[in-house]
């Protein structure tokens, strides 16, 4: 493909964009429980107004945009209130959860290095609940990962593991508010203190429920406290592109002081082009973003939010307490967000995804890990209100659909390849053959994915990433 010769009309162009979507989820219509956190089309419309305002915008310098740093400074302020920080907290704006954890890491590798030059690769504790971005930091600043267990039954950090696993190069503990998986808070308080006795930094992930949490405790649900109330708690990342409804691109990263978010920030001079100081990954970057996320954080309002808060609350009860009364499923544990995990001991979970999938519900698989099973996973928004008693009906169907469905004779033998070959074993001609043997192919997906995830769920964790990643190497293959 070539860059067209000549200009091509709009008309033409916006076509061809819509075209391009007709395979997306479709998350207008409140049948997709993941990825969108849809407020409804007035909360959009505002959101796509500011976006656009401040499109062209250059975040790279806010002295020459000083614009950027009023609305920087405004949405950190709302929410260090939020989350209840003192005037010492400081925080900045970024890209997402990813980019908030990126940053709390760094800050404490840095501070790390900077406090013990002689100890070598420091390490960060991580209960197996947290989410998946941890790692991916981890990997990028080289950071070691020291994992901890959860509760089988609440799925919540396990405390004394975490105090066992402290070493001379911990440099950073984690725990979640909520974690995405099962939306149960951990032992925060527990935690903050055994970070406390040894001096160390903890990080709280309230990426997904940090926001919204806040509501749910004033609503009178028992959420223990998570926040900068604390005192061992010394950073908090928190979405707005979540549960505050903004468009994607828009997350906050807390720190308990200044002289700890000097570590988070980059400077070069080094070069021979302009001066570079940033407090996030990205240098030039839109203005877009965080004017949309202040615009909504300011229309919705706190009595907006609370309004959201107690619409989602309601559906996420009815579906918590309908699912509960399906016979073949049940709830690993009762979730604290409107994040619900469902489990079954007598169905192919994935099976049931696939029935929900043909009735035109997306619901996203877990795999199982360190024996917390598969399951099925749905996170209400604002959009779902009114669609939990259709959902439940269409859910019981699909169990009963799932049942029908015949074992999969792959799995079988994938699970017994497995106990010929080690993953260093496998080249990438196995697996291309694996990823064909699932009925993955360059054009996509197979209609039915319960077997493609039942092979996932049953390979060890390394080899699924190898997987995937062969997967997504074949994925992003340029247009002919
Ligand atoms: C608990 C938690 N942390 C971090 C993230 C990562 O956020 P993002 O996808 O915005 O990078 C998520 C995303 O769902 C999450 O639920």
């Amino acid at each position: 493909m070539k860059i067209p010769q000549h200009a091509r009309s709009q008309e033409e162009l916006f076509a061809q964009l819509e075209s391009f979507r007709q395979h997306d989820l479709k998350w207008r219509e409140g049948r997709a429980w993941g990825y969108v956190y849809d407020a409804g089309r007035e909360v959009e419309e505002v959101a796509k107004k500011a976006f656009m305002m401040y499109l062209s915008e250059n975040g790279l310098d806010p002295t020459s945009f000083p614009s950027l740093a009023i609305l920087e400074n405004q949405i950190i302020s709302m929410a260090r209130d939020h989350l209840h920080g003192d005037q010492e907290v400081v925080g900045n704006f970024t890209s997402g959860g990813t980019e908030s954890i990126l940053l709390a890491l760094k800050t404490a590798r840095d501070r790390f290095f900077d406090l013990h030059p002689e100890v070598g690769q420091p390490e960060m504790i991580l209960p197996i609940s947290a989410h998946a971005a941890f790692y991916k930091a981890a990997h990028y600043l080289g950071v070691k990962i020291v994992q901890t267990p959860i509760d089988r039954d609440t799925k919540r950090a396990e405390v004394e593991a975490i105090r066992a696993a402290i070493t001379p190069r911990t440099a950073l503990i984690v725990a979640s508010a909520t974690c995405y998986a099962w939306g149960v808070v951990d032992p925060i308080e527990e935690i903050a203190k055994i970070a406390q006795e040894h001096d160390l930094l903890f990080h709280v992930d309230g990426c997904i429920g940090g926001f919204l949490l806040q509501y749910y405790r004033r609503l009178g649900e028992e959420i223990p406290l998570f926040d900068f109330r604390i005192p061992g708690v010394t950073s908090i990342s928190m979405d707005l592109h979540k549960y505050a409804f903004a468009p994607k691109g828009a997350s906050v990263v807390l720190h308990r002081n200044k002289s700890l978010r000097k570590y988070q920030i980059f400077a070069c001079a080094s070069w021979t082009g302009y001066t570079i100081v940033n407090t996030a990954v990205q240098s030039s970057k839109s203005g877009g973003p965080m004017a949309a996320a202040w615009a909504v954080m300011n229309f919705i309002g706190d009595d907006g939010y609370m309004r959201y808060a107690r619409e989602i609350l309601e559906e996420q009860k009815k579906l918590v307490q309908g699912i509960q009364a399906i016979p073949d499923l049940c709830l690993p544990v009762i979730p604290q967000m409107p994040l619900i995990a469902v489990d079954s001991r007598t169905v192919n979970i994935f099976h049931v995804i696939d029935e929900m999938k043909f009735k035109g519900w997306y619901v996203q698989p877990q795999l199982g890990y360190q024996g917390h099973r598969a399951c099925l996973h749905l996170l209400v928004s604002p959009s779902h209100r009114g669609q939990a008693d259709g959902f439940l009906v269409d859910l019981a169907a699909a169990v009963e659909l799932a049942k029908q469905q015949p074992e999969s004779e792959l799995v079988a033998q994938v699970k017994e390849m497995f106990g010929q070959i080690t993953p260093d074993q496998i080249t990438e001609e196995v697996l291309q053959g694996m990823l064909g043997m699932a009925g993955i192919q360059k054009a996509g997906l197979p209609e039915r994915l319960a077997e493609v995830n039942e092979v996932l769920d049953a390979m060890p964790s390394a080899l699924t990433e190898r997987l995937l990643t062969a997967f997504m190497n074949d994925l992003f293959t340029p247009t002919k």
